[in-house]
């Protein structure tokens, strides 16, 4: 596939790595911002607050699916009065749009092929995203597990405060995985 990554920092950029090993195509694009027109998916990897600046910087979005792997923290609100930024980017664009990648720690990206069973990518979000997110979770190592349609995504994005309360409270940090007990 043809996919543009907004923001190339840890989660962008591991992505982007794990992507063109398993042979798609990926433009990195950052702070200048740039096309994305060309691409038939868009992952979203920039700081929570700045997703309006980050959409508002890069042409070509119009329709586009995107996967938002944001975070937000504390009391970050969504742009726009939305529930989501996932909401929000779902305005911006008017394609589909899944909640993606973001309760996954992209320091462990190298770690995930090594894995006894894959773990888990939770998403929430439109039903034309289902396989987009099912293809390039496998091509970055994990299995999708859906939370819900897009209407879950600011349930989705408040579990990042979680993952880092269990990786501090003595774990570090990990992958999961969610599956039926005969599967394990
Ligand atoms: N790190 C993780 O393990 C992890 C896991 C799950 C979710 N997330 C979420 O993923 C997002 C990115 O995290 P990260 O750790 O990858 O951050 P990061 O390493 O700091 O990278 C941030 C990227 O965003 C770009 N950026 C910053 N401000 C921008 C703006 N105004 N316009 C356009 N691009 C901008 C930067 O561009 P330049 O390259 O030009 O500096 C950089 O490429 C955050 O929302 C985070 O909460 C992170």
């Amino acid at each position: 596939m043809n996919i543009t990554v907004i923001g190339r920092g840890n989660i962008g950029g591991g992505l982007a790595d794990l992507w063109e090993r398993a042979g798609h195509q990926v433009t990195r694009l950052g702070h200048g911002g740039g096309d994305a027109g060309a691409s038939e998916v868009v992952l979203l990897a920039v700081p929570g607050t700045v997703v309006e600046a980050a959409l508002s910087s890069v042409t070509g979005l119009e329709g586009k699916t995107v996967l938002d792997a944001t975070n937000r923290y504390g009391d970050a609100r969504p742009p726009g009065g939305f529930f989501s930024n996932a909401e929000y980017v779902a305005s911006v664009t008017g394609g589909p749009t899944a909640k993606a990648f973001n309760t996954n720690f992209a320091s462990l990206f190298g770690q995930v092929a090594e894995a006894r069973v894959r773990p888990s990518n939770l998403w929430s979000g439109d039903d034309e995203t289902r396989s987009v997110v099912d293809r390039l979770s496998l091509d970055a190592g994990f299995d999708a597990v859906r939370l819900g349609d897009l209407s879950m995504a600011a349930t989705q994005e408040g579990l990042a405060g979680t993952m880092f309360a269990i990786a501090q409270s003595g774990l570090g940090q990990f992958v999961y995985r969610m599956a039926s007990p005969r599967e394990l």
